[in-house]
């Protein structure tokens, strides 16, 4: 069975890796892009979010424990304190690995009303896979979340940084394709999109 249809729970985290088990994997941009973060903050300690962006963008959409560890190797935090606030925000991806693309159905309730559970089961249908599930060529990856804030464009979806509504299965059928035939994941580009703005020149008051 494949790594991605293994689903992880919330309560069943990794066993946080020893120092001496570490194999730091930060690219020199990446450790560039720390320098420049902590130029921002007044501590390392502020810089666990944005960190954990860059985390998630080298370790390819998943912060497992080793990226994580390196996030708090790098920060000099403790392992709980990174974990903790990683787990606490949905848009990390710390449950299970993700695939190249993660499709995000709105089933709030703008989008519920204007058909997001016929999208959802569409979807489902489409790519044989549930909610949480990674398809098994690990291109996609589909998640219910909660209102996307765009509900004038309900039913809506969000890939990346992009959201696509309202959508139906004919525009969904175009989106698939699309996205099969793009070479960069948008998990990725996503997180690369979120570190260029953190680390992106200080604007002055
Ligand atoms: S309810 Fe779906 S974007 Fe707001």
């Amino acid at each position: 069975m494949s790594d991605f249809l293994q689903l992880g729970s919330p309560n069943e985290r990794p066993r946080a890796p020893r120092l001496d088990e570490l194999d730091l994997k930060f690219s020199d941009q990446a450790l560039a892009e720390l320098d420049e973060l902590y130029s921002h903050y007044p501590d390392k300690k502020s810089c666990i979010l944005p960190g954990l962006w860059i985390a998630q963008r080298e370790y390819g959409g998943y912060l497992n424990g080793e990226a994580i560890a390196e996030v708090a190797y790098h920060l000099k935090r403790s392992y709980a304190e990174v974990e903790g606030v990683a787990t606490f925000y949905s848009m990390y991806n710390t449950v299970h690995a993700v695939g190249k693309h993660m499709i995000e159905v709105c089933t709030c309730l703008s989008c519920q009303v204007c058909g997001a559970y016929p999208v959802a089961e569409y979807l489902k249908k489409k790519l044989g896979v549930g909610f949480g599930e990674t398809t098994e060529d690990g291109v996609f990856t589909l998640h219910e979340v909660e209102c996307l804030n765009a509900c004038d464009r309900a039913p809506v979806l969000q890939v990346g940084s992009s959201y696509h509504g309202p959508v139906d299965e004919k525009s969904i059928d175009a989106l698939l394709e699309n996205l099969r035939a793009q070479e960069e994941s948008t998990v990725i580009q996503m997180a690369n999109d979120i570190v260029k703005v953190q680390t992106g020149p200080l604007k002055s008051k």
